[in-house]
């Protein structure tokens, strides 16, 4: 691995010679496929560093709102977005027939599972094969979408080469994996390192030429293969990490007496070889909750079983029954049957301060409370106004002291900072399922709170 240094840069051939002098003078023409989470973002991030960019998106939702001027995505600042289509440096469309004219295209569209979690490389395939409709010699194309190790080599290039082109020959291909954080205030697009794997040496230079227009430092890699890995082992660490406290806090709770919150702020002392992982509700996101599965399915084929990543995502999924029999348990209390009970859940999307509702633990406590007879459930998201579980659509209830003081049990899913604490547990008239410790602050009505990962006798 190299920290890519742009001086260093060797090209042979006049077709990458000739690309990399469009970046050095900044007429390079850039494409983004997939305008979400990853794919605005960045293309944004060009638009402002004087680049003439491109963002396709099949949603044509998406495009219309972009092509007026609105921002969908929280980090982002609406008044940057507004000004770069405005000033016609981003310029939103869903027509593939604009790749004829790029010099370079970025692919960030979704990587989900299958119902049977086995990766669906369908998105991937599906722009590959508009690319290769319109692909041009010289163009560099370059994925960003999370996804096991040979997709770059095995399945992209295969579909982007039906355009007649060779792939290191006539285009250049790499993976070079997203680091975006949403709701993260201090690493953004900018300062966050980024990795890429070319198939050949030019691919990589000019990839990671393209990067550093937008990102601070860039390191290269030997091949596609270790960054699409090196992407799947950032977010299994989150997985199995959150695993690994998740079981602690159930352990807690069998203990008795011993706080896990307490335990993790004091294991977080050691100033080195430790580093902070919460338990909670389960996972969600387009990311921990999938990768281990792309890991796990690619290992099946090698006669290898990741035992250790499986394991950890079988642990973190299994919280949001934790999570539901605790509830029922306590509305058994009241002596209320579940199907007249009234539920709130707080905090629909799937971390803090984030309007991210994919595969949200949320859905999941929604679902199995279904399932186990609740009927009458009510959720609050100060980020999420509307959420459909399961085709059925729901709409935030307001955090007023008359909504909270008819509910049987209060679930607290997401720990958004908008939460006034004192004013829910003031308010309620039963006891609060805290599954986050938001409320670690809170002095007066403790007697209100069941927290997860904590049984007093
Ligand atoms: N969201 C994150 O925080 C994050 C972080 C790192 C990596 N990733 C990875 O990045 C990839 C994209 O994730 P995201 O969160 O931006 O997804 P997203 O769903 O927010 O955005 C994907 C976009 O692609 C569009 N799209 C789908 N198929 C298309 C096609 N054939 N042509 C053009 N557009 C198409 C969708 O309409 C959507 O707007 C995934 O592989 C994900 O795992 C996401």
């Amino acid at each position: 691995m190299e920290l890519f240094d742009p001086s260093d840069i060797q090209l042979q051939s006049e077709l990458a010679k000739s690309i990399a002098n469009k970046l050095l003078e900044k007429t390079a023409k850039i494409g983004v496929i997939g305008l979400g989470y990853v794919g605005l973002p960045l293309a944004l991030e060009f638009a402002k560093k004087g680049f003439m960019t491109w963002g396709i998106d099949i949603s044509e939702t998406k495009i219309n709102m972009l092509s007026q001027g609105q921002n969908y995505i929280e980090d982002l600042d609406d008044e940057e977005v507004k000004h770069a289509i405005q000033s016609k440096k981003l310029i939103p469309r869903t027509n593939f027939s604009e790749v004829q004219n790029l010099d370079v295209i970025y692919i960030c569209v979704p990587t989900p599972f299958t119902p049977t979690k086995d990766p669906d490389l369908s998105y991937i395939l599906s722009a590959a094969t508009d690319i290769a409709r319109y692909l041009q010699k010289g163009q560099v194309i370059i994925l960003k979408s999370t996804t096991f190790p040979g997709t770059t080599e095995q399945y992209l290039i295969p579909e982007l080469e039906k355009s007649g082109f060779k792939a290191g020959k006539d285009f250049f291909v790499a993976f070079s994996p997203e680091r975006v954080d949403p709701g993260n205030k201090q690493y953004n697009t900018h300062n966050t390192p980024i990795v890429v794997g070319g198939i050949n040496q030019e691919s990589s230079y000019l990839a990671a030429l393209v990067n550093v227009q937008v990102i601070q430092k860039v390191y290269i890699v030997s091949n596609p293969r270790v960054a699409e890995l090196e992407k799947l082992l950032e977010n299994i660490f989150r997985s199995v990490n959150i695993a690994l406290v998740n079981e602690l806090a159930l352990l807690c709770e069998r203990m008795y007496d011993i706080n896990v919150w307490e335990v993790l702020e004091a294991a977080g002392t050691k100033p080195f070889g430790y580093m902070k992982f919460l338990p909670g509700p389960g996972v969600g996101g387009h990311c921990i909750p999938i990768d281990p599965y792309y890991l796990s399915w690619l290992a099946r084929s090698y006669d290898f079983e990741t035992r250790f990543v499986t394991l950890a995502a079988n642990v973190n999924e299994s919280m949001p029954y934790y999570v539901v029999d605790k509830a029922i348990r306590e509305i058994a209390k009241q002596g209320v049957k579940l199907s007249e009970a009234k539920i709130l859940i707080l905090g629909a999307s799937f971390k803090k301060n984030v309007r991210d509702l994919r595969h949200s633990p949320s859905e999941y406590i929604i679902r199995i409370l279904k399932k186990a007879g609740a009927v009458h459930i009510d959720y609050n998201d100060p980020h999420a106004p509307y959420y459909e579980v399961d085709n059925i659509s729901m709409q935030s209830v307001p955090m007023s002291k008359e909504q909270l003081e008819q509910y049987h049990i209060v679930i607290l899913v997401t720990d958004h900072d908008a939460y006034d604490y004192d004013f829910i547990l003031q308010n309620i008239k039963c006891r609060l399922l805290d599954t986050r410790n938001g409320t670690k602050h809170v002095t007066q009505h403790r007697e209100k709170i069941i927290l997860l990962g904590y049984v007093q006798n």
